[in-house]
Protein backbone atom coordinates (compact mmCIF):
# COMPACT_ATOMS: atom_id res chain seq x y z
CA UNK A 1 0.00 0.00 0.00
CA UNK A 2 0.65 3.61 -0.61
CA UNK A 3 2.83 5.54 2.57
CA UNK A 4 0.64 8.02 3.32
CA UNK A 5 2.33 10.87 5.65
CA UNK A 6 0.80 13.40 7.52
CA UNK A 7 3.78 15.78 8.02
CA UNK A 8 3.74 18.73 6.19
CA UNK A 9 -0.35 18.41 5.61
CA UNK A 10 -1.06 21.18 8.66
CA UNK A 11 0.57 24.19 8.45
CA UNK A 12 -0.89 26.26 11.23
CA UNK A 13 -0.73 24.22 14.55
CA UNK A 14 -4.28 26.38 15.91
CA UNK A 15 -6.08 24.97 13.25
CA UNK A 16 -4.74 21.59 14.27
CA UNK A 17 -8.00 20.58 15.72
CA UNK A 18 -10.41 21.52 13.37
CA UNK A 19 -9.08 20.17 10.63
CA UNK A 20 -8.17 16.74 12.14
CA UNK A 21 -11.99 16.69 13.05
CA UNK A 22 -13.32 18.35 9.79
CA UNK A 23 -10.53 15.65 7.66
CA UNK A 24 -11.57 12.81 9.33
CA UNK A 25 -12.79 10.28 6.24
CA UNK A 26 -11.80 11.96 3.60
CA UNK A 27 -8.69 10.85 3.15
CA UNK A 28 -6.64 13.80 3.43
CA UNK A 29 -6.65 17.51 4.62
CA UNK A 30 -6.68 19.66 1.66
CA UNK A 31 -9.94 22.54 1.98
CA UNK A 32 -11.01 20.72 -1.48
CA UNK A 33 -12.39 17.62 -0.96
CA UNK A 34 -11.55 16.52 -4.50
CA UNK A 35 -8.01 17.04 -4.36
CA UNK A 36 -5.25 14.83 -3.29
CA UNK A 37 -3.54 15.95 0.05
CA UNK A 38 -0.44 17.96 -0.84
CA UNK A 39 1.67 14.85 1.53
CA UNK A 40 0.74 12.62 -0.84
CA UNK A 41 3.50 10.99 -3.17
CA UNK A 42 2.69 8.35 -5.98
CA UNK A 43 3.53 4.73 -4.66
CA UNK A 44 6.30 3.19 -5.76
CA UNK A 45 6.05 0.24 -8.33
CA UNK A 46 5.93 -3.12 -6.16
CA UNK A 47 4.28 -5.23 -8.53
CA UNK A 48 6.26 -7.67 -10.55
CA UNK A 49 7.55 -7.04 -14.19
CA UNK A 50 6.93 -9.31 -16.99
CA UNK A 51 10.18 -9.90 -18.91
CA UNK A 52 8.72 -13.06 -21.07
CA UNK A 53 5.30 -14.34 -21.58
CA UNK A 54 4.84 -18.38 -20.87
CA UNK A 55 4.06 -20.33 -23.90
CA UNK A 56 2.20 -22.58 -21.61
CA UNK A 57 -1.43 -21.30 -21.87
CA UNK A 58 -3.93 -22.29 -18.27
CA UNK A 59 -7.20 -23.65 -20.29
CA UNK A 60 -9.06 -22.22 -16.93
CA UNK A 61 -9.39 -18.38 -15.63
CA UNK A 62 -7.72 -17.12 -12.71
CA UNK A 63 -9.30 -17.59 -9.56
CA UNK A 64 -11.47 -14.37 -8.65
CA UNK A 65 -9.51 -11.60 -6.32
CA UNK A 66 -6.48 -13.23 -7.96
CA UNK A 67 -4.28 -10.75 -10.09
CA UNK A 68 -0.54 -10.33 -8.88
CA UNK A 69 -0.52 -14.01 -7.38
CA UNK A 70 -1.58 -14.97 -10.71
CA UNK A 71 0.84 -12.87 -12.52
CA UNK A 72 3.84 -14.12 -10.28
CA UNK A 73 3.15 -17.89 -11.08
CA UNK A 74 4.46 -16.90 -14.52
CA UNK A 75 7.64 -17.88 -13.56
CA UNK A 76 6.43 -21.98 -13.15
CA UNK A 77 4.50 -21.84 -16.45
CA UNK A 78 7.86 -21.41 -17.95
CA UNK A 79 7.51 -17.46 -18.56
CA UNK A 80 10.06 -14.80 -16.97
CA UNK A 81 8.52 -12.09 -14.33
CA UNK A 82 10.59 -10.43 -11.67
CA UNK A 83 9.92 -8.81 -8.26
CA UNK A 84 11.18 -5.18 -8.46
CA UNK A 85 12.58 -5.38 -5.13
CA UNK A 86 15.47 -7.27 -6.79
CA UNK A 87 16.49 -4.03 -7.35
CA UNK A 88 19.34 -2.62 -5.42
CA UNK A 89 18.01 -0.07 -2.86
CA UNK A 90 20.20 2.38 -3.77
CA UNK A 91 19.37 2.52 -7.37
CA UNK A 92 15.54 2.53 -6.23
CA UNK A 93 16.03 5.35 -4.24
CA UNK A 94 17.61 7.00 -7.20
CA UNK A 95 14.71 6.12 -9.30
CA UNK A 96 12.07 7.50 -6.94
CA UNK A 97 13.58 10.74 -6.45
CA UNK A 98 13.72 11.27 -10.27
CA UNK A 99 10.17 10.54 -10.66
CA UNK A 100 9.43 12.73 -7.69
CA UNK A 101 11.37 15.70 -9.22
CA UNK A 102 10.61 15.16 -12.79
CA UNK A 103 6.46 14.44 -12.02
CA UNK A 104 5.25 15.73 -9.28
CA UNK A 105 2.85 14.45 -7.25
CA UNK A 106 -0.71 13.43 -7.41
CA UNK A 107 -1.79 16.85 -6.10
CA UNK A 108 0.88 18.84 -8.34
CA UNK A 109 1.40 16.37 -11.41
CA UNK A 110 3.79 18.21 -13.80
CA UNK A 111 6.69 17.56 -16.22
CA UNK A 112 9.10 19.29 -14.25
CA UNK A 113 13.12 19.09 -14.21
CA UNK A 114 13.50 18.57 -18.08
CA UNK A 115 13.34 21.69 -20.31
CA UNK A 116 12.71 19.32 -23.51
CA UNK A 117 9.89 17.02 -21.85
CA UNK A 118 7.92 20.30 -20.94
CA UNK A 119 7.98 21.59 -24.08
CA UNK A 120 6.98 18.35 -25.90
CA UNK A 121 4.02 18.17 -22.74
CA UNK A 122 2.74 21.88 -22.99
CA UNK A 123 2.50 21.22 -26.85
CA UNK A 124 0.22 18.23 -25.94
CA UNK A 125 -1.84 20.26 -23.80
CA UNK A 126 -0.32 18.61 -20.60
CA UNK A 127 0.34 21.90 -18.90
CA UNK A 128 0.72 21.66 -14.56
CA UNK A 129 -3.29 23.13 -14.48
CA UNK A 130 -5.12 20.79 -17.21
CA UNK A 131 -3.02 17.73 -15.27
CA UNK A 132 -3.91 19.13 -11.81
CA UNK A 133 -7.75 19.00 -12.90
CA UNK A 134 -7.33 16.02 -14.70
CA UNK A 135 -5.77 14.36 -11.21
CA UNK A 136 -9.00 15.46 -9.16
CA UNK A 137 -11.57 14.20 -11.48
CA UNK A 138 -9.31 10.79 -11.69
CA UNK A 139 -9.11 10.52 -8.12
CA UNK A 140 -13.07 10.91 -8.05
CA UNK A 141 -14.16 8.67 -10.98
CA UNK A 142 -11.27 6.74 -12.04
CA UNK A 143 -8.77 5.60 -9.31
CA UNK A 144 -10.87 2.94 -7.53
CA UNK A 145 -10.55 0.77 -10.81
CA UNK A 146 -7.02 2.55 -12.18
CA UNK A 147 -5.19 3.48 -8.64
CA UNK A 148 -3.46 6.06 -7.49
CA UNK A 149 -0.55 5.97 -10.37
CA UNK A 150 -2.71 4.01 -13.05
CA UNK A 151 -1.19 0.34 -12.60
CA UNK A 152 -4.40 -0.54 -12.58
CA UNK A 153 -4.71 -2.36 -9.44
CA UNK A 154 -7.43 -0.12 -7.92
CA UNK A 155 -9.16 -1.19 -4.66
CA UNK A 156 -11.80 -3.11 -7.38
CA UNK A 157 -9.56 -4.37 -9.67
CA UNK A 158 -8.41 -7.69 -8.59
CA UNK A 159 -12.26 -8.85 -8.83
CA UNK A 160 -12.82 -7.98 -12.62
CA UNK A 161 -11.77 -9.15 -15.75
CA UNK A 162 -10.76 -7.89 -17.60
CA UNK A 163 -8.64 -6.35 -15.55
CA UNK A 164 -8.82 -2.44 -15.61
CA UNK A 165 -5.71 -1.35 -17.61
CA UNK A 166 -2.53 -0.88 -16.07
CA UNK A 167 -1.82 2.34 -17.97
CA UNK A 168 1.91 2.14 -17.14
CA UNK A 169 3.42 0.19 -20.18
CA UNK A 170 2.40 2.89 -22.72
CA UNK A 171 0.33 0.32 -24.49
CA UNK A 172 -3.56 0.65 -25.46
CA UNK A 173 -5.73 -1.35 -27.12
CA UNK A 174 -7.95 0.11 -29.15
CA UNK A 175 -6.02 2.74 -31.19
CA UNK A 176 -6.61 3.76 -34.51
CA UNK A 177 -3.25 4.80 -35.63
CA UNK A 178 -0.55 3.36 -37.99
CA UNK A 179 0.53 -0.36 -37.44
CA UNK A 180 4.11 0.27 -37.58
CA UNK A 181 5.77 1.76 -35.07
CA UNK A 182 4.85 2.63 -30.98
CA UNK A 183 1.65 2.61 -31.57
CA UNK A 184 0.00 5.04 -28.90
CA UNK A 185 -3.70 6.00 -29.51
CA UNK A 186 -5.14 9.82 -30.90
CA UNK A 187 -6.40 12.10 -28.55
CA UNK A 188 -9.99 10.94 -30.56
CA UNK A 189 -9.55 7.52 -29.67
CA UNK A 190 -8.97 8.34 -26.09
CA UNK A 191 -12.14 10.40 -26.40
CA UNK A 192 -13.83 7.80 -28.04
CA UNK A 193 -13.27 5.33 -24.99
CA UNK A 194 -14.06 7.37 -21.91
CA UNK A 195 -16.98 8.53 -23.99
CA UNK A 196 -18.52 4.83 -24.79
CA UNK A 197 -16.83 2.91 -22.38
CA UNK A 198 -15.36 -0.69 -23.21
CA UNK A 199 -19.07 -2.46 -23.95
CA UNK A 200 -18.67 -6.17 -22.19
CA UNK A 201 -16.15 -5.25 -19.69
CA UNK A 202 -16.51 -2.94 -16.55
CA UNK A 203 -15.02 0.12 -17.81
CA UNK A 204 -18.00 2.75 -17.84
CA UNK A 205 -18.86 5.12 -20.41
CA UNK A 206 -18.32 9.00 -19.15
CA UNK A 207 -21.00 10.11 -21.75
CA UNK A 208 -22.37 12.79 -18.85
CA UNK A 209 -19.14 14.13 -17.69
CA UNK A 210 -18.37 17.50 -20.16
CA UNK A 211 -16.18 17.60 -22.91
CA UNK A 212 -13.81 19.16 -20.71
CA UNK A 213 -13.72 17.19 -18.43
CA UNK A 214 -12.98 14.41 -20.55
CA UNK A 215 -10.39 16.33 -21.87
CA UNK A 216 -8.58 16.88 -18.31
CA UNK A 217 -9.15 13.15 -17.89
CA UNK A 218 -7.08 12.21 -21.12
CA UNK A 219 -4.36 14.87 -20.03
CA UNK A 220 -3.84 12.75 -16.71
CA UNK A 221 -4.36 9.16 -18.45
CA UNK A 222 -1.23 10.01 -21.17
CA UNK A 223 0.59 11.65 -18.25
CA UNK A 224 0.59 8.52 -15.98
CA UNK A 225 1.25 6.75 -18.80
CA UNK A 226 4.52 8.52 -19.32
CA UNK A 227 5.04 8.53 -15.55
CA UNK A 228 4.44 5.11 -15.53
CA UNK A 229 6.62 3.81 -18.59
CA UNK A 230 9.56 5.79 -17.64
CA UNK A 231 9.32 3.99 -13.91
CA UNK A 232 8.70 0.43 -15.91
CA UNK A 233 11.32 0.87 -18.80
CA UNK A 234 14.49 1.70 -15.93
CA UNK A 235 13.10 -1.29 -13.49
CA UNK A 236 13.23 -3.37 -16.49
CA UNK A 237 16.88 -2.77 -17.51
CA UNK A 238 17.88 -3.04 -14.13
CA UNK A 239 16.05 -6.38 -13.62
CA UNK A 240 17.89 -7.58 -16.88
CA UNK A 241 21.09 -6.00 -16.85
CA UNK A 242 21.64 -4.48 -14.21
CA UNK A 243 22.82 -1.16 -13.47
CA UNK A 244 25.92 -1.94 -16.76
CA UNK A 245 22.63 -1.99 -18.57
CA UNK A 246 21.73 2.14 -18.45
CA UNK A 247 22.86 3.85 -21.50
CA UNK A 248 24.56 7.13 -19.42
CA UNK A 249 23.39 7.58 -15.58
CA UNK A 250 20.03 6.34 -14.50
CA UNK A 251 18.43 10.69 -14.44
CA UNK A 252 19.52 10.89 -17.79
CA UNK A 253 18.57 7.33 -19.28
CA UNK A 254 14.79 8.00 -17.65
CA UNK A 255 14.85 11.62 -19.16
CA UNK A 256 15.21 10.42 -22.29
CA UNK A 257 12.69 7.39 -21.96
CA UNK A 258 10.06 10.11 -21.01
CA UNK A 259 10.50 12.54 -24.12
CA UNK A 260 10.53 9.65 -26.31
CA UNK A 261 7.14 8.49 -25.20
CA UNK A 262 6.06 12.25 -25.31
CA UNK A 263 7.15 12.02 -28.86
CA UNK A 264 5.03 9.10 -29.70
CA UNK A 265 2.30 10.64 -27.99
CA UNK A 266 3.11 13.51 -30.81
CA UNK A 267 3.01 11.51 -33.82
CA UNK A 268 0.02 9.23 -32.74
CA UNK A 269 -2.01 12.90 -33.62
CA UNK A 270 -0.98 12.76 -37.38
CA UNK A 271 -0.29 9.71 -38.01
CA UNK A 272 -3.98 8.09 -38.25
CA UNK A 273 -4.40 4.94 -40.55
CA UNK A 274 -6.04 5.40 -44.29
CA UNK A 275 -9.52 3.52 -44.19
CA UNK A 276 -11.65 4.89 -47.25
CA UNK A 277 -14.95 2.66 -47.29
CA UNK A 278 -15.77 1.27 -50.43
CA UNK A 279 -19.21 2.41 -51.84
CA UNK A 280 -21.60 0.10 -52.39
CA UNK A 281 -25.29 0.87 -53.43
CA UNK A 282 -27.51 0.35 -50.49
CA UNK A 283 -28.35 -3.70 -50.90
CA UNK A 284 -26.66 -3.71 -53.92
CA UNK A 285 -25.77 -7.61 -54.69
CA UNK A 286 -21.87 -6.18 -53.96
CA UNK A 287 -22.37 -6.96 -50.28
CA UNK A 288 -23.59 -9.74 -50.06
CA UNK A 289 -20.50 -10.69 -52.65
CA UNK A 290 -18.24 -9.11 -50.57
CA UNK A 291 -19.34 -10.57 -46.82
CA UNK A 292 -19.07 -14.06 -48.93
CA UNK A 293 -15.60 -13.20 -49.61
CA UNK A 294 -14.79 -12.13 -45.88
CA UNK A 295 -16.57 -14.81 -44.42
CA UNK A 296 -14.00 -16.99 -46.69
CA UNK A 297 -10.72 -14.79 -45.55
CA UNK A 298 -11.94 -15.38 -42.29
CA UNK A 299 -11.74 -19.48 -42.54
CA UNK A 300 -9.22 -20.00 -44.51
CA UNK A 301 -5.50 -20.51 -42.72
CA UNK A 302 -3.68 -19.11 -45.79
CA UNK A 303 -6.03 -16.22 -45.81
CA UNK A 304 -6.55 -14.14 -42.32
CA UNK A 305 -7.01 -17.08 -40.86
CA UNK A 306 -8.76 -15.16 -37.58
CA UNK A 307 -10.74 -18.93 -37.06
CA UNK A 308 -7.37 -19.70 -35.67
CA UNK A 309 -8.36 -17.54 -32.32
CA UNK A 310 -12.06 -16.71 -32.65
CA UNK A 311 -12.85 -20.50 -33.08
CA UNK A 312 -16.42 -21.06 -34.18
CA UNK A 313 -16.77 -17.18 -34.61
CA UNK A 314 -15.37 -16.52 -31.23
CA UNK A 315 -17.81 -18.56 -29.01
CA UNK A 316 -15.53 -21.15 -28.39
CA UNK A 317 -12.07 -19.38 -27.38
CA UNK A 318 -9.04 -20.17 -25.49
CA UNK A 319 -7.54 -18.41 -23.06
CA UNK A 320 -4.18 -16.36 -24.39
CA UNK A 321 -1.83 -13.84 -22.68
CA UNK A 322 -1.86 -10.16 -23.10
CA UNK A 323 1.20 -7.92 -22.63
CA UNK A 324 0.40 -7.40 -18.70
CA UNK A 325 0.58 -10.98 -17.76
CA UNK A 326 -3.00 -11.60 -17.47
CA UNK A 327 -5.17 -13.77 -19.43
CA UNK A 328 -7.34 -12.18 -22.22
CA UNK A 329 -10.19 -13.79 -24.90
CA UNK A 330 -10.53 -13.52 -27.94
CA UNK A 331 -13.82 -11.87 -28.63
CA UNK A 332 -17.03 -13.32 -29.51
CA UNK A 333 -17.75 -11.57 -32.82
CA UNK A 334 -21.75 -12.93 -33.21
CA UNK A 335 -22.20 -10.64 -30.12
CA UNK A 336 -22.65 -7.41 -31.82
CA UNK A 337 -20.95 -5.05 -29.15
CA UNK A 338 -17.12 -3.83 -29.91
CA UNK A 339 -15.04 -2.76 -27.06
CA UNK A 340 -13.35 -0.08 -29.71
CA UNK A 341 -16.58 0.17 -31.70
CA UNK A 342 -18.86 -0.77 -34.35
CA UNK A 343 -18.11 1.91 -37.73
CA UNK A 344 -16.47 0.18 -40.40
CA UNK A 345 -13.84 2.18 -39.83
CA UNK A 346 -13.03 1.07 -36.42
CA UNK A 347 -13.11 -2.35 -37.69
CA UNK A 348 -11.08 -1.62 -40.84
CA UNK A 349 -8.36 -0.51 -38.36
CA UNK A 350 -8.59 -3.11 -35.79
CA UNK A 351 -7.99 -5.66 -38.47
CA UNK A 352 -5.43 -4.04 -40.18
CA UNK A 353 -3.46 -2.80 -36.81
CA UNK A 354 -4.51 -5.93 -34.71
CA UNK A 355 -4.35 -5.48 -30.91
CA UNK A 356 -1.30 -5.60 -30.09
CA UNK A 357 -1.13 -5.65 -26.24
CA UNK A 358 -3.44 -8.40 -26.19
CA UNK A 359 -1.48 -10.54 -29.16
CA UNK A 360 -4.29 -10.11 -31.68
CA UNK A 361 -1.64 -9.87 -34.99
CA UNK A 362 -2.21 -7.01 -37.77
CA UNK A 363 -3.61 -8.56 -40.63
CA UNK A 364 -1.25 -7.29 -43.31
CA UNK A 365 -1.03 -9.67 -45.68
CA UNK A 366 -4.80 -8.70 -46.47
CA UNK A 367 -5.29 -6.52 -49.30
CA UNK A 368 -7.23 -3.06 -48.40
CA UNK A 369 -10.14 -4.82 -50.40
CA UNK A 370 -9.92 -7.99 -48.77
CA UNK A 371 -10.35 -5.59 -44.93
CA UNK A 372 -13.21 -4.17 -46.44
CA UNK A 373 -14.65 -7.87 -47.18
CA UNK A 374 -13.77 -9.02 -43.59
CA UNK A 375 -15.02 -5.81 -42.40
CA UNK A 376 -18.37 -6.68 -44.15
CA UNK A 377 -18.46 -9.92 -43.29
CA UNK A 378 -18.14 -8.78 -39.09
CA UNK A 379 -20.50 -6.34 -39.61
CA UNK A 380 -23.02 -8.79 -40.94
CA UNK A 381 -21.78 -11.75 -38.74
CA UNK A 382 -24.17 -10.70 -35.21
CA UNK A 383 -27.07 -10.94 -37.58
CA UNK A 384 -28.37 -13.97 -39.09
CA UNK A 385 -31.02 -12.15 -41.27
CA UNK A 386 -28.02 -9.59 -43.02
CA UNK A 387 -26.21 -12.91 -43.86
CA UNK A 388 -26.22 -14.72 -47.77
CA UNK A 389 -28.42 -17.69 -47.03
CA UNK A 390 -24.99 -20.09 -47.13
CA UNK A 391 -23.18 -18.42 -44.97
CA UNK A 392 -26.15 -17.93 -42.38
CA UNK A 393 -25.91 -21.80 -42.24
CA UNK A 394 -22.63 -22.04 -42.24
CA UNK A 395 -22.70 -19.94 -39.23
CA UNK A 396 -25.92 -20.22 -37.66
CA UNK A 397 -27.21 -24.08 -38.41
CA UNK A 398 -28.13 -26.13 -35.46
CA UNK A 399 -28.83 -22.99 -33.64
C1 LIG B 1 -15.29 0.00 -12.73
C2 LIG B 1 -13.92 0.03 -13.11
C3 LIG B 1 -13.41 1.12 -14.03
C4 LIG B 1 -13.54 2.48 -13.87
C5 LIG B 1 -14.26 3.23 -12.77
C6 LIG B 1 -12.80 3.07 -14.94
N1 LIG B 1 -12.27 2.11 -15.74
FE1 LIG B 1 -11.09 2.42 -17.37
N2 LIG B 1 -10.99 0.43 -17.68
C7 LIG B 1 -11.58 -0.53 -16.90
C8 LIG B 1 -11.31 -1.84 -17.45
C9 LIG B 1 -11.80 -3.14 -16.88
C10 LIG B 1 -10.53 -1.64 -18.61
C11 LIG B 1 -9.92 -2.69 -19.52
C12 LIG B 1 -10.90 -3.44 -20.37
C13 LIG B 1 -10.22 -4.33 -21.36
O1 LIG B 1 -9.00 -4.36 -21.43
O2 LIG B 1 -10.92 -4.99 -22.08
C14 LIG B 1 -10.34 -0.20 -18.72
C15 LIG B 1 -9.59 0.39 -19.73
C16 LIG B 1 -9.38 1.75 -19.84
C17 LIG B 1 -8.57 2.37 -20.87
C18 LIG B 1 -7.80 1.68 -21.97
C19 LIG B 1 -8.39 1.77 -23.36
C20 LIG B 1 -7.52 1.13 -24.42
O3 LIG B 1 -7.59 1.54 -25.59
O4 LIG B 1 -6.75 0.23 -24.16
C21 LIG B 1 -8.58 3.73 -20.60
C22 LIG B 1 -7.86 4.80 -21.36
C23 LIG B 1 -9.40 3.93 -19.43
N3 LIG B 1 -9.88 2.71 -18.99
C24 LIG B 1 -9.62 5.16 -18.83
C25 LIG B 1 -10.45 5.35 -17.74
C26 LIG B 1 -10.70 6.64 -17.15
C27 LIG B 1 -10.06 7.93 -17.60
C28 LIG B 1 -11.58 6.44 -16.14
C29 LIG B 1 -12.22 7.47 -15.26
C30 LIG B 1 -12.89 8.57 -15.94
C31 LIG B 1 -11.84 5.02 -16.06
N4 LIG B 1 -11.14 4.39 -17.04
C32 LIG B 1 -12.67 4.44 -15.13
C33 LIG B 1 -12.29 -0.31 -15.75
C34 LIG B 1 -12.63 0.91 -15.22
C1 LIG C 1 -3.66 -14.82 -32.27
C2 LIG C 1 -5.07 -14.76 -31.97
C3 LIG C 1 -5.97 -13.88 -32.81
C4 LIG C 1 -6.12 -13.86 -34.17
C5 LIG C 1 -5.37 -14.65 -35.22
C6 LIG C 1 -7.18 -12.91 -34.43
N1 LIG C 1 -7.65 -12.38 -33.27
FE1 LIG C 1 -9.16 -11.04 -33.09
N2 LIG C 1 -8.91 -11.01 -31.08
C7 LIG C 1 -7.97 -11.74 -30.40
C8 LIG C 1 -8.05 -11.38 -29.00
C9 LIG C 1 -7.20 -11.95 -27.87
C10 LIG C 1 -9.07 -10.43 -28.88
C11 LIG C 1 -9.55 -9.75 -27.61
C12 LIG C 1 -8.82 -8.46 -27.45
C13 LIG C 1 -9.20 -7.75 -26.17
O1 LIG C 1 -10.37 -7.52 -25.93
O2 LIG C 1 -8.28 -7.42 -25.45
C14 LIG C 1 -9.59 -10.23 -30.21
C15 LIG C 1 -10.63 -9.35 -30.51
C16 LIG C 1 -11.15 -9.13 -31.77
C17 LIG C 1 -12.24 -8.24 -32.08
C18 LIG C 1 -13.02 -7.40 -31.09
C19 LIG C 1 -12.48 -6.01 -31.02
C20 LIG C 1 -13.34 -5.10 -30.16
O3 LIG C 1 -13.37 -3.92 -30.46
O4 LIG C 1 -13.98 -5.58 -29.21
C21 LIG C 1 -12.45 -8.31 -33.42
C22 LIG C 1 -13.49 -7.55 -34.22
C23 LIG C 1 -11.49 -9.26 -33.94
N3 LIG C 1 -10.72 -9.74 -32.91
C24 LIG C 1 -11.41 -9.61 -35.27
C25 LIG C 1 -10.44 -10.45 -35.78
C26 LIG C 1 -10.31 -10.74 -37.19
C27 LIG C 1 -11.23 -10.22 -38.28
C28 LIG C 1 -9.23 -11.56 -37.32
C29 LIG C 1 -8.62 -12.07 -38.60
C30 LIG C 1 -8.23 -11.05 -39.54
C31 LIG C 1 -8.71 -11.80 -35.98
N4 LIG C 1 -9.46 -11.10 -35.08
C32 LIG C 1 -7.62 -12.59 -35.70
C33 LIG C 1 -7.10 -12.67 -30.91
C34 LIG C 1 -6.93 -12.94 -32.25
Amino acid sequence: MAARSRTGSVRRPALLAFLLFACAGCGGCNSDPDAYPNSFVYPPRQDWIVLELPKNVPNQPEAAGELDEAIQRINERGGKVRNPEDVPESLHDQLNGHLRKSFGTPAEPEFADDHESKILANELGLSPEHLATGSKLFRKHCQQCHGVNGNGRGQTAPWITPHPRDFRQGAFKFVSTNATGPRKPTRDDLFFTLTNGLPGTQMPRFKLRSEEERQRLIDYVIYLSVRGRTEFEILRTLLVHGEPGLNADLASDAKEITRNELRAWQKANNDVMPAIKPTFAENSPAVAESIVRGHTLFLDQKGAACVTCHMNYGRDTKLQYDVWGTLIKPGDLTDARRKGGTAPEQLYRRIHGGIGPSNMPAAIALSESQTWDVVHFLQALPYPDRLPEDVKKRVYSGR
